[in-house]
């Protein structure tokens, strides 16, 4: 993976489709001094997304892509990673899957934030299961993201307990929370 090099941060897309806690998170470990990445762009698959807001509070360019024709849209995409010189990219909530020939493009330098302890629950709902398969812990992920969905080598994991009376709704939360810590150590230690 490309390193730091001197102080030059390494120029880093953020893909959402939502919230963007994470996002907000990763911008604001970006502005550290230890932190190896800048954010210069954000990608989102709908206008709706409510993490775009981010992008106006913190003067970040942003850039909507509907994803009606995969092959064309990334092809549009890739025209603004290049634009911006992205080096990184961080996937936070984005919801849209990456063909093989993009993530090709980006070997070993796009990363995932996923919300269980992978290789458990791969996918969408995962609280969800967590909760109806009455499992003792959850947790998160961060992970190299390759053609294989939620698949690629993990980079950092953190464990949590889930209560009795833990929902699914409690239980995202409390995750949420460790995510917000383990994403910006997992590029510390893979950038670092
Ligand atoms: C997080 O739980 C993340 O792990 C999953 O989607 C959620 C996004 O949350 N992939 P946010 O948009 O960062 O708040």
């Amino acid at each position: 993976m490309t390193k730091l090099i001197g102080s030059k941060k390494i120029k880093t897309a953020v893909f959402i489709s939502g919230t963007g806690s994470n996002l907000k998170n990763l911008i604001k470990f970006s502005k550290k001094r230890n932190s190896p990445i800048s954010i210069d762009l954000i990608v989102s698959n709908s206008s709706k997304s409510k993490g775009l807001k981010y992008a106006d509070q913190f003067k970040i360019k942003k850039k909507i892509f509907n994803f009606d024709h995969v092959t064309n849209t990334e092809r549009k995409i890739l025209i603004q990673l290049n634009k911006y010189e992205i080096n990184f990219i961080c996937l936070a909530g984005f919801m849209k899957i990456l063909s093989k020939n993009f993530i090709k493009k980006f070997k070993g330098k796009i990363i995932n934030i996923h919300p269980s302890l992978l290789p458990k629950y791969k996918g969408l709902n995962t609280h969800e299961r967590a909760i109806k398969n009455k499992d003792k812990f959850a947790g998160c992920s961060v992970h190299y993201v390759t053609e294989k969905l939620d698949s690629g080598k993990i980079i950092m994991q953190k464990k949590i307990k889930i209560a009795n009376k833990d929902n699914s709704y409690s239980l995202a939360k409390k995750v949420l929370k460790q995510e917000h810590k383990i994403y910006p150590a997992s590029i510390i230690k893979i950038l670092n």
